[in-house]
């Protein structure tokens, strides 16, 4: 008899409080740990790198080692975030039963690599918050999910946060 293939979820992840939220209302709701493989996945944004460089130059002209400090540290930091996601997984089942892997990847555009990852392993689903860490509050989905959600090759859960403060605010 062979075992029926798992399904591909694909977590895109960043460091905002909405994405930690996705996973969470995801292994809430929709996790199956029989027949899911999870993968883990941050893009670290190439314009993280450029606006870093753009303010050394202006300190420090042509400083190579500042940009390689800031790339690593950017590195350390999206790694840490797929990390932080399969340990938070990982304490609420036992390892023996979770299939799952981590991708910290470096890419110009995060869209693109997330949509491309998905169709790359087959993903049968996307999950994402519907904001991030950007800047734009007002618009209802940031770019990143709004670009996946009509470019992705497969069903895509947008999980949408209700914060409070913000809504009081407006
Ligand atoms: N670099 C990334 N790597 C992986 N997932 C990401 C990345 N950026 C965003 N996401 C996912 O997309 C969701 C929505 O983030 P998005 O970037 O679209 O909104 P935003 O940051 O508020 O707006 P913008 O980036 O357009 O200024 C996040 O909650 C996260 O799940
Ligand atoms: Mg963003």
């Amino acid at each position: 008899m062979t075992a029926t293939p798992k399904r591909t979820v694909l977590l895109a992840l960043d460091a905002s409080p909405a994405a930690r939220y996705a996973l969470d209302y995801f292994l809430e709701t929709s996790y199956r740990p029989d027949k899911d493989h999870l993968v883990l996945m941050s893009v670290a944004d190439d314009a993280q790198t450029s606006i870093g460089v753009f303010e050394d130059m202006i300190a420090v002209p042509g400083d190579d080692d500042q940009r390689k400090e800031l790339e690593a540290q950017i590195a350390k930091d999206t790694l840490a975030i797929v990390q932080e996601a399969e340990r938070i997984v990982l304490q609420k089942y036992e390892k023996a039963q979770v299939s799952s892997e981590t991708y910290a990847v470096k890419s110009d555009e995060p869209r693109d690599a997330i949509v491309d990852t998905a169709a790359d392993l087959h993903a049968r689903l996307i999950v994402m918050g519907s904001r991030g860490n950007g800047a734009l509050k007002r618009a209802l989905l940031g770019s990143v999910s709004d670009y996946v959600v009509h470019n992705a090759p497969c069903p895509v859960l947008i999980v949408h946060q209700q914060d409070e403060k913000e809504e009081k605010e407006e």
